[in-house]
């Protein structure tokens, strides 16, 4: 046994404790099936065999297999992959890594992530998708050894968001080459900046000295789409690309979002000064955004919402509040972090497009705190408002405007005394508004680090297994300020641990463990797809528990089944259904074995597509 898991024991014994498997899930009548409730065997059977009668596929056992697996009386198609022409007059994939940046820029871009559909009619969409970073290993001939400035344009092309059009032919789908929707919006696509931060001095550079447009967007990770037909792409780990050959003085927040005076593993300060710190230190100020784009029209501008606030965004959740103001739930995937939301000025009026276009320029934006309570895995919560001269987000405390308070948000948050998270990814909003979902993927700094405790919604020290967390907004108002929180449930590895919080909870057995939760979802029925971006080493802690995967749960029952398996060394990651929920498209992200053409073929990010063979609606 390492060193490693032998402290984990250790911690394991201090979290059991204070805390016990008996008390997650709390009893409120939406959860049901006391079953979940007691710690003993009897119910852990029980949990393992519930029949839900939402969830009517037949679960598959965990693989290692390169291929992607789902259940009997499914199949498996492909979309598109890295690389595919979106244009009729775009070079074809080259395999070699030899093509330039033009021919990136005119064809699917890499590590497909979070997407949305758009329908047109019944057999035509609009698919918006994330590509949210590249692997030089596949995408050059020299696998990044001896890059040149046209190399650094390629890269850039191969990352932001690509809009095609889907037409549906003999039940099947394609990517339409020919769409007019089709577009590909890259690390030089020209954007503008809205809301509070637009065109303050800590945005504004060399060559924007107007603070308020900027090029591109980059680490697109997860997505949101809004009632009026929009596309929200979430910036998260945009701190990757920015470098520095001299020592360069970076202040704490700097620091705080990952910016590093170093060598940066993509290169792109060498070529572009823009991603220079020494030259432009403001630039990456002007990432870390949601940005908002209209699919409709190829030549519409991307506008970054700064009123969402800026930190490492993981998707955007929206929901129209029933008393119509919009909110959106985000999470800030980083160890430590915190869970954001966001509640629109102005109310959504159904069918008025250019009233809602602007919905999201103005608005609050808040932060959770997570009541805790010894030996409850529930409780309640708040939601903290940030205001510039509200909750000491004032001069006093550092803050001189509104627009700080965004730029600077998960400063802002600590300020207020927001919660320390596991890394919170995907949120998802149930369709009945009632219950709200996140992803807390795993955090091996939780009750190693300062200020990380070991409590409430985050149980486990050195948490590598992660759980999602749900809460009802008070009265099932979105806008309210205060939430009832519980755990839907914690990955764990009963096979490797007895008894205690690493078990996972009740409604996680031998048959349907993983770990770490990331991608989440709805469909119209209310089921809850999970996707998993994980340790998939198979062995020690993660034994038994395969390859990335896809599970489908029962929000009510608590039951959880695995629906899909997927090939070696990816994520899956991104999920989202045509209109008559038949046809699933979830998005396998850097694969590394020989996925998916096989034999000795270099391995592509693809999307996928998932259909019934008798018709129906996937899951029923
Ligand atoms: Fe791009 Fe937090 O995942
Ligand atoms: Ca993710
Ligand atoms: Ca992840
Ligand atoms: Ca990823």
């Amino acid at each position: 046994m390492s060193h490693f898991l032998e402290k984990e024991t250790d911690f394991s014994k201090m979290v059991d404790a204070r805390l016990s498997r008996r008390n997650f899930l709390f009893a409120s009548a939406a959860v049901g099936a006391g079953a979940f409730l007691a710690l003993n065997p009897v119910a852990k059977a029980v949990a393992a065999t519930m029949d839900s009668t939402l969830l009517n596929f037949t679960a598959i056992p965990t693989s290692t297999s390169d291929s992607i697996v789902v259940p009997k009386g499914y199949s498996v198609s492909n979309l598109m992959s890295w690389g595919d022409p979106i244009f009729n007059n775009a070079l074809a994939f080259n395999a070699n890594g030899q093509q330039d940046s033009a021919a990136q820029a005119m064809q699917f871009g890499d590590n497909t992530d979070g997407m949305s559909i758009f329908p047109l009619s019944k057999d035509r969409a609009i698919l918006a998708v994330n590509n949210e970073y590249t692997n030089y290993e596949y995408l050059f001939a020299h696998q990044g050894k001896a890059m040149t400035a046209d190399d650094v344009k390629k890269a850039q092309a191969a990352v932001g968001i690509t809009i095609v059009e889907i037409s549906k032919q003999n039940g099947q789908w394609t990517m339409d080459k020919n769409g007019k929707a089709n577009r590909r919006i890259t690390a030089n696509t020209e954007m503008l900046v809205t809301g509070p931060a637009s065109g303050h001095d800590l945005l504004k550079t060399k060559a924007d000295p107007t603070g308020k447009k900027v090029l591109g967007t980059f680490n697109n990770c997860a997505n949101g789409e809004t009632p009026w037909g929009t596309y929200l792409t979430c910036e998260e780990n945009f701190n990757g690309f920015f470098g520095a050959e001299v020592d360069v003085p970076l202040t704490a927040d700097d620091k705080r979002y990952g910016i590093k005076a170093e060598q940066s593993k993509y290169q792109w300060h060498n070529f572009d000064q823009r991603f220079d710190l020494a030259k432009n230190p403001n630039e990456p100020n002007r990432h870390g955004w949601v940005v908002e784009i209209d699919p409709n029209d190829p030549t519409s501008t991307p506008l970054k919402r700064t009123a969402l606030g800026r930190f490492k965004h993981e998707n955007a959740a929206l929901v129209v509040n029933d008393d119509g103001h919009v909110v959106v739930y985000l999470g800030d995937d980083e160890r430590g972090e915190h869970l954001y939301k966001f509640v629109t000025k102005n109310k959504y009026q159904e069918g008025n497009h250019s009233a809602n276009r602007n919905l999201l320029e103005e608005g609050t934006l808040y932060v959770a705190k997570f009541a805790m309570q010894a030996d409850k895995l529930e409780g309640d919560g708040q939601w903290l408002e940030l205001t510039y001269g509200k909750n000491g987000l004032t001069k006093e405390n550092g803050f001189n405007s509104q627009a700080e308070v965004m730029i600077f948000a998960r400063r802002a948050a600590t300020q207020v005394g927001a919660t320390t998270m596991d890394r919170p990814e995907w949120v998802a909003v149930h369709p009945d508004k009632k219950h709200v979902f996140c992803t807390l993927t795993n955090n091996k700094n939780r009750g190693v680090k300062a200020g990380q405790d070991v409590a409430g919604p985050n149980p486990r020290a050195e948490n590598h297994y992660g759980q999602i967390v749900r809460w009802a907004p008070t009265n099932h108002n979105h806008n309210s300020a205060t939430f009832k929180w519980d755990l839907y449930l914690i990955a764990g590895n009963p096979t490797v641990h007895k008894d205690n919080l690493y078990a996972g909870s009740d409604n996680i057995n031998k048959d349907n463990m993983f770990n770490s939760p990331d991608g989440i979802g709805f469909d119209k029925a209310g089921r809850l797809w999970i996707q998993t971006d994980g340790n998939y080493s198979n062995e020690g802690d993660f034994a038994g528990q395969g390859n990335n995967q896809m599970l489908c749960g029962d929000p009510k029952t608590g039951e959880v089944r695995r629906f899909l398996t997927g090939p070696v060394g990816c994520e899956i990651t991104g999920l989202t259904f045509s209109e008559d929920q038949k046809t699933m498209f979830v998005g396998v992200q850097h694969p590394s074995g020989h996925f998916p053409h096989g034999s000795t073929n270099k391995p592509r990010s693809t999307i996928v597509m998932i259909s019934k063979d008798d018709g129906g609606v996937i899951g029923s």
